[in-house]
């Protein structure tokens, strides 16, 4: 039987179905609860129970202990309601609310999308998940002190497994190691998350989202989030590329198109000769769909020219500045 859970002191509310934890269902409901290792061993997701039982499930003694679970306190990443409960817990309001982490990983799987684009999907330890707004970015720590940053591609809800989608960057010297040494199960340090390019979830407006390239990566995590908790607002996606080779998740786009309601429009700039879709600057084809922007709210990822030009042009077209949120550097390394 479902059980009502209302947070103190936001007043937030959500329902918690048999079987599923606190923090789940929170998080499914698109309420951020802080939380750590999911696996009741680190203490990041502990909160005051007010009223009502709780089943503790499998907190562990060294982050809850007995002293702690007498005062009423429990980890919401492993405790399940026995009744409605009333709770009270910081939620996190900002981005600076997510404490970062550094953090080994391990190559899970190298996957080659493109001639020039790798996806990497990266394994944290056991005890170890990495909490982040959909669209953020982390960055590896390479042996020789530099760092190099990419978005994620994966939806915090889907969080096994962090995906990366890497362009190949002529001369880069991490690049070229993705492509040419990287094996799986090598071993690297990241640290994360960072940045304030995540979807705004307390607006109304439809939401355009237009990716460059590998700038389809964070756009990705967005919407995998939106759909995951049920956002209602009207979707548009946009990518740019070079040629159809770019376009390397065409079919999930193509799948988002048909099963979710999400309107999709591929535009190439160097199309082939049998190309029958639209052609040109990408943020241009928003800009003849959509002369009026005034009523949208815009996700903007790619190389910084094309950036650049969407913020200038949408805004000029009506957008309003406060709407336009983009991350010029989470395409490629910084
Ligand atoms: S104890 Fe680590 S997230 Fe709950």
């Amino acid at each position: 039987m479902a059980h009502q859970v209302t947070l103190q002191p936001s007043g937030h509310t959500f329902s918690v179905a048999d079987g599923a934890t606190i923090l789940e269902a929170a998080l499914d409901a698109g309420i951020h609860l802080p939380y750590g290792c999911k696996n009741g061993a680190c203490g990041a997701c502990k909160a005051k129970v007010l009223s009502g039982e709780v089943d503790l499930g499998i907190a562990q003694e060294s982050a809850l202990p007995a002293a702690e679970r007498v005062a009423g306190m429990a980890l919401l990443c492993c405790a399940t309601p026995r009744s409605d409960l009333v709770i009270e817990v910081h939620e996190v309001a900002t981005v600076g609310d997510i404490p970062v982490k550094t953090l080994p990983c391990r190559v899970q799987k190298l996957e080659r999308v493109a001639d020039d684009v790798m996806v990497i999907r990266l394994k944290l330890p056991t005890n170890e998940r990495l909490q982040f707004l959909a669209g953020q970015y982390i960055e590896f720590l390479l042996p020789d002190g530099k760092r190099r940053a990419f978005s994620l591609a994966n939806a915090p809800h889907a969080d096994d497994l962090l995906e990366l989608h890497v362009r190949r960057i002529p001369g880069g010297n991490f690049t070229e190691h993705v492509f040419t040494k990287m094996k799986e199960k090598d071993i690297l340090r990241i640290e994360g998350p960072f940045g304030s390019f995540f979807l705004r979830e307390d607006s109304a407006k439809p939401i355009l989202l237009v990716a460059g390239g590998t700038g389809f990566a964070p756009i990705k995590g967005l919407i995998e989030h939106a759909l995951h908790i049920g956002i209602r607002r009207p979707m548009q996606l946009y990518w740019g590329a070079k040629d159809r080779a770019g376009l390397y998740m065409n079919a999930l786009a193509e799948r988002w198109a048909r099963e979710n309601g999400i309107a999709y429009t591929p535009v190439l700039s160097e199309p082939d000769a049998d190309w029958r879709g639209r052609t040109g600057l990408v943020h241009q084809a928003v800009l003849a769909d959509h002369p009026d922007l005034s009523a949208f709210q815009a996700y903007v990822c790619g190389a910084p020219a094309m950036c650049e030009a969407a913020q200038r042009d949408f805004t000029a077209h009506g957008l309003p500045a406060e709407e336009f949120f983009a991350d010029v550097f989470s395409y490629a390394p910084k």
